[in-house]
């Protein structure tokens, strides 16, 4: 960071309280900082505060007082010019709104607008669940998603109404290392970066008895190569992995799982803040019943077993996603590969299967490659060759950064 012009806008949300801690670790960094307060933000975050930690001026309203003794008119164009990058934390439903629409009537939408264009600009959006998630505020985040600002979900947690849900800014330490990662690779450039990406991978187990459970063949490598691509990608990554023998890889939150019920669970807690959705894993469709605590005796001849369907995760969170959320599934198939591919596609409101068969040698489960068929919910259909499973997940990936950005644009 050292040398970096970094501009921080702050907004009239609870979470600028914590503004002051980010502009202090970007100074110990050897930033230089200078802050955008609206008028909001000033009711949160005392502009003495920020002047003493960033040891310049705070800059709120566009027009100088007249008679100060040096009086800059054109400063929302030097500010401009002068940052390396715009970091707008906490962002809130009014100020999306008025840089979504191109208002420039303080500091921080002036210079948001006279900023260069190679300049990367991260929005933070901090806010109560239900205003993150309402029509509007998603159609302004998706409006400056489209223009190339990275918007960086907010995390679940407890929030000022006492509720929990989606609505929290990153805390600054968190904030300073996206913020980091973007100025200092190529990642910022993928429209994944800064997105939340949950991968489900690897099997689940259900239980017969204390010993003794149904499984299937999965190993999970399909899966973990998706999270490694992701998280290379600078994709804030979710690896939601059932009982597998792999190492995870690096920059991704791991949570282990056994059954599908703890891997609906997993999962569930993401729906609502998650960007994207990926079902790599083979879950399994069905449970026994009632499973017995200890051993089963093996006394009698012949068993029944009775089975009662597991729900559907990828099918749960298709249904219920909100349009600027992307569902991704898989389709193993043995038989009438495209057409159950499809079906699946539909039924589950995906955007994209990726479709692969099962042959115990160069695709499917348990191999080191793969052979993918993607398909998207309008049709397109790409049929890619044989590939490791990275180099599929790498494809996978470049397909899905396309319809990110066709999403970020679409009315
Ligand atoms: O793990 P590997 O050994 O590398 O193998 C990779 C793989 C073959 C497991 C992977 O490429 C793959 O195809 N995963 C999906 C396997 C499957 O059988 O899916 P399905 O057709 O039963 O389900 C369709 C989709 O719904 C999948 O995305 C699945 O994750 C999801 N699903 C299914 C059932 C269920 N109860 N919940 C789900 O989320």
């Amino acid at each position: 960071m050292r040398g970096k012009n970094i501009i921080i806008g702050i907004c009239g949300g609870i979470a600028a309280y914590k503004t002051p801690q980010l502009v202090r670790l970007l100074k110990k960094r050897g930033a230089n900082v200078k802050v955008a307060l609206t008028e909001g933000g000033a009711r949160f975050v005392s502009e003495l505060a920020l002047a003493t930690v960033s040891e310049e001026p705070v800059y709120g309203r566009i027009f100088p007082p007249l008679g100060t003794e040096k009086m800059d008119f054109t400063r929302h164009i030097s500010l401009g010019e002068w940052a390396d990058a715009l970091v707008i934390a906490p962002a809130t439903a009014n100020t999306l709104a008025r840089l979504s629409a191109g208002l420039c009537d303080d500091m921080l939408s002036a210079l948001f607008i006279t900023l260069r264009p190679d300049k990367p600009v991260l929005i933070f959006p901090a806010m109560d669940g239900q205003m993150f998630l309402s029509p509007s505020v998603q159609r302004n985040i998706a409006t400056l998603a489209a223009q190339g600002c990275m918007v960086i979900n907010p995390e679940s947690g407890e929030l000022a109404s006492g509720q929990c849900g989606v609505g929290r800014m990153p805390e600054p330490e968190a904030i300073l290392a996206i913020l980091e990662e973007c100025l200092h690779s190529a990642k910022a450039s993928s429209p994944l970066f800064g997105k939340t990406v949950v991968v489900t991978a690897g099997p689940t187990r259900e239980k017969i008895d204390g010993v003794r459970f149904i499984s299937n063949y999965s190993s999970g490598k399909m899966g973990f190569a998706i999270a490694r691509a992701a998280a290379k990608r600078g994709a804030i990554v979710k690896l939601i992995a059932g009982p597998v023998h792999l190492s995870s890889p690096p920059d991704v939150e791991r949570l282990d799982v056994e059954s599908t019920a703890e891997m609906y669970a997993a999962a569930e807690g993401f729906f609502d803040s998650c960007d994207l959705f990926i079902g790599a894993a083979a879950v399994s469709d069905y449970r026994p019943a009632s499973p017995c605590k200890g051993k089963m005796k093996k006394d009698d001849e012949q068993i029944e077993l009775t089975l009662i369907k597991n729900p559907d995760i990828l099918a749960a969170f298709g249904l219920q996603k909100s349009p600027c959320q992307l569902a991704i599934g898989f389709a193993l198939e043995t038989q009438n590969g495209l057409d159950n591919a499809r079906k699946k596609l539909a039924e589950k409101n995906l955007d994209l299967i990726a479709f692969n068969f099962f042959d115990h040698k160069t695709s499917g489960f348990n191999v080191d490659t793969n052979i993918l068929t993607l398909i998207e919910s309008d049709g397109k259909t790409t049929e890619l060759p044989l590939l490791t499973k990275d180099g599929a997940a790498e494809k996978l990936l470049d397909a899905i950064e396309q319809l990110c950005l066709k999403n970020a644009i679409k009315p």
